[in-house]
């Protein structure tokens, strides 16, 4: 995005008041301090600096400028919370980057439009006989079938091609969209044909992507865009431009498009589905922006239930948690509610599967509970699930559970349980204990990927790039003394490379580097400075360059401690 028009936009939001309006903050010196919104807590770590306009987190480690605390604070894209602030101050963002490429993207999003809306108009048609009947098999109303915009491609091979050139676009941006398919003799033809269409809409309303069914069993039974500039299927849900609307304050994750619509035309408006893969980390970190609450509900069979539990580690990863629903008597959601009602299922979904529950139930699977030694061994598992529960009381109920699954006594299982805890517990605090002593460990940043390799040298290069960002006109001395080679840390060295290229700025920063790094980069603005900060800046680098000779291995290497951990958990 332009620099200058960034300059001016910073300029004149003030992150003080911007961040009030979410979190009380208190003046004390220089700064303001607050409760964090991003992590539980119950002293004020979380500080803002008007002077410097950056907020930091001395908490969760997590910092940046006002577009980074509205990015976090309302789940938008950097763009999105770009624009949101320069309406607060009444400028307007300048068209990004190279104009023939933004063009290029324009066009492309309209002609998925103008195709949405062929495919739509399509079910008009006689030849179209066919989808109609179809749709109306499924039990799909009329506004469902217009609100999700579903179509149908003609069984043709240029039908879509001729009508969109027909507007004015071109062979080849039909080919770039994934609209049609280059053959063999280099022509190309319509790649949906004969499909009832699903047009797959981004968060912002704009149709990307298509999934195209076919009407009757034969294979594949989906098609689906291939990725485009304009879609990456990784990136993305199905549904999720009205789930985000939603108010159920939860969202449903499905597996399949028909299982979406479906549910929305029952009122479950927060459905979502992942799009023909299993969910992604992307994706789930997508969903932990709109929810903190989040209940799967894939289909009954074997594949469904892998796919589930895969999800739930995936969930784990972005701090959602999950339920997952059983949906007895019926393969999917669909046909659930076609068979049952909406109440039915309202039902379900307010009984659904605790993790835990779900877990017990997955563990007692495994094994034939009638065998005596199989049920020692269903025990075992479950004694080792349960002590990871760090409720007693939810510990208590499933431990009856588990124990009237094998047709023992609780109070047994019980005590299994409490000695799995207490040894659980003892290797918690030995671990800890290593951690806490070594002083490699204290003075690691937040962000587990940009660890420190060698400790000695990066204090002293945070030390210096404190001194540096608050106080540029050092800049010149640390130049002459140390090259960003001469870090330890490959991090640290890449923002002290944009500090001598004069971008120690926060828009610079902001933009130039990874959220991380730029947390990174907002802690050591809070920083206080030493008193004599040229003789600072001359110590440091001595001491970067002392380290540098004992013979650390150079910036970019893996530490070798980590290293060594990594060979251990290996084993
Ligand atoms: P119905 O069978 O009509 O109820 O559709 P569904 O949406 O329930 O589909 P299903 O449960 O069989 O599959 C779940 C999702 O996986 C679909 O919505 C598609 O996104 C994807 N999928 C299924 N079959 C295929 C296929 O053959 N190719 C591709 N690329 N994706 C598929
Ligand atoms: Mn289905």
């Amino acid at each position: 995005m332009d620099q200058r028009f960034l300059d001016d936009l910073f300029a004149r939001v003030d992150i003080v008041s911007l961040v009030s309006k979410y979190v009380h903050l208190t003046k004390k010196g220089g700064n303001h301090f607050g409760l964090c919104p991003f992590h539980n807590e119950k002293t004020p770590s979380f500080s803002v600096n008007g002077e410097k306009q950056i907020f930091h987190c001395f908490g969760c480690g997590v910092g940046g400028g006002a577009v980074q605390f509205l990015m976090k604070m309302e789940n938008l894209e950097f763009r999105d919370a770009v624009e949101q602030l320069a309406q607060s101050v009444g400028m307007e963002v300048p068209k990004e980057g190279n104009p023939r490429e933004e063009r290029r993207r324009d066009r492309l999003y309209e002609l998925m439009r103008e195709a949405a809306r062929h495919f739509h108009a399509n079910l008009a048609r006689p030849e179209a006989a066919a989808a109609v009947e179809y749709i109306r098999r499924r039990a799909l109303a009329p506004q469902t079938v217009t609100r999700f915009g579903l179509g149908y491609s003609m069984d043709s091979w240029d039908d879509l091609s001729r009508a969109m050139k027909a507007k004015g676009y071109s062979e080849e941006e039909l080919l770039f969209a994934g609209l049609t398919v280059r053959g063999k003799n280099n022509s190309a033809y319509d790649r949906f044909r004969g499909r009832l269409m699903f047009p797959i809409i981004d968060v912002r309303g704009r149709v990307i992507a298509f999934g195209g069914r076919v009407l009757d069993d034969s294979l594949p039974k989906y098609l689906n865009s291939p990725d485009t500039p304009i879609f990456n299927k990784t990136q993305n849900l199905f549904g999720l431009n009205y789930a985000k609307k939603s108010k159920l304050g939860k969202l449903i994750l499905a597996e399949g498009y028909m299982d979406v619509i479906s549910l929305h035309q029952a009122g479950f408006d927060c459905a979502v589905a992942s799009l023909g893969t299993s969910l992604t980390s992307d994706q789930a970190r997508i969903i932990s922006r709109y929810t903190d609450k989040c209940i799967i509900s894939y289909d009954a069979d074997e594949a469904g239930q892998k796919a589930a539990q895969r999800a739930i580690q995936i969930f784990g990863g972005a701090g959602v948690s999950v339920q997952v629903l059983r949906i007895p008597g019926a393969k999917d959601p669909d046909e659930f509610i076609k068979k049952n009602g909406p109440e039915a299922f309202n039902a379900l979904l307010s009984q659904s599967e605790g993790q835990t529950e779900y877990r017990l139930r997955i563990i007692r699977q495994k094994y034939d509970l009638s065998h005596d030694d199989q049920k020692v061994a269903f025990l075992r598992e479950a004694s080792g699930m349960l002590a990871g529960i760090p409720n007693a009381v939810e510990r208590d109920v499933f431990a009856g559970r588990a124990a009237e699954a094998a047709g023992v006594g609780k109070e047994a299982l019980l005590i299994e349980v409490e000695k799995r805890r207490r040894a659980d517990r003892k290797k918690e605090e030995a671990a800890r204990h290593r951690e806490d002593i070594s002083p490699v460990n204290r003075a690691q940043p937040k962000e587990r990927e940009l660890r420190y390799r060698d400790t000695a040298s990066a204090m002293a290069e945070e030390t210096l790039l404190a001194v540096l960002l608050q106080r540029p006109e050092h800049c010149g001395q640390a130049k002459a003394l140390l090259q960003p080679e001469d870090f330890s840390s490959e991090p640290l060295a890449e923002i002290y490379r944009l500090v001598l290229a004069g971008k120690g700025d926060t828009v610079h920063l902001s933009t130039e580097l990874s959220p991380e790094k730029f947390s990174l980069c907002t802690k050591l603005m809070m920083r206080e400075l030493p008193k004599d900060e040229k003789r600072a800046v001359a110590d440091c680098a001595a001491r970067i360059r002392a380290e540098k000779l004992k013979g650390g291995a150079p910036a970019g290497e893996e530490d070798p401690l980590l290293a060594f951990r990594k060979m251990k958990a290996k084993k």
